[in-house]
């Protein structure tokens, strides 16, 4: 019996569409396996595939860092691909940091400094507008990569507020709401957020496919 649940199990692995989403970032895989469940795809991580390369994110548009990332996995895996890029735009600040987001004050992905950098240089300004966006690039087969975006608009807050959530989410309230990002439960971020709204336009995109 054991063993006729596992035959059966396999199948269903080898039966599914795999499809790699090109990160390790553990809680992103979470959400984007949770949206995608209904689309019968197995997605795959670049662990899963032995990928552990450092893909360059060379591009200087949100656009083009994930179609650099897809593409690689695409070339050298040889795997259906989609890959994200995400970035914080603040209007007062002409769209930074944008495709920059992750490195704002240092090389070093540093979440408290670069909040602590945008803060500073948002002091006194009246202006606080800023949007999330996030851009995923999709290559299935020989086809031309496909571009899904996703955008929450907001603005910014003057000191941080919450514990959850990572990266601008304390100093991030979305347009409609009195609890930034990092007050929120990851349910509630995921229906209103830059990503969620992303990965349900591929999953539309996906079933129907
Ligand atoms: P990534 O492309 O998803 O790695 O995002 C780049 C950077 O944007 C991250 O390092 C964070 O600083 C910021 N970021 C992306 N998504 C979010 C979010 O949902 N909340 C807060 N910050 C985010």
């Amino acid at each position: 019996m054991l063993y006729g649940n596992k035959r059966l199990r396999q199948c269903v692995i080898i039966c599914m569409k795999q499809i790699v989403f090109a990160t390790n970032n553990a809680h992103k895989l979470k959400e984007v396996r949770e949206i995608l469940h209904d689309t019968g795809m197995s997605v795959l991580s670049l662990e899963d595939i032995g990928c552990h390369d450092d893909i360059p994110e060379t591009a200087d548009t949100l656009d083009g860092n994930a179609l650099i990332k897809a593409q690689w996995v695409k070339q050298r895996y040889g795997y259906d691909c989609f890959a994200d890029d995400t970035g914080l735009e603040v209007d007062v600040l002409g769209g930074a940091p944008g495709v920059y987001s992750a490195r704002y004050a240092s090389s070093g992905h540093d979440s408290a400094a670069n909040v602590a950098l945008l803060l500073k240089k948002l002091e006194g300004k009246e202006d606080r507008k800023a949007r999330f966006r996030t851009v995923i690039a999709l290559i299935i087969g020989d086809e031309e990569p496909l571009l899904f975006n996703g955008i929450v608009n907001g603005r910014i807050t003057d000191k941080l507020h919450g514990a959850g959530g990572f990266g601008y989410d304390p100093v991030f309230l979305p347009d409609g709401s009195d609890r930034t990002f990092a007050e929120m439960t990851d349910g509630e971020k995921n229906a209103i957020s830059h990503r969620g709204r992303a990965v349900r336009k591929l999953a539309e995109y996906l079933s129907v496919n």
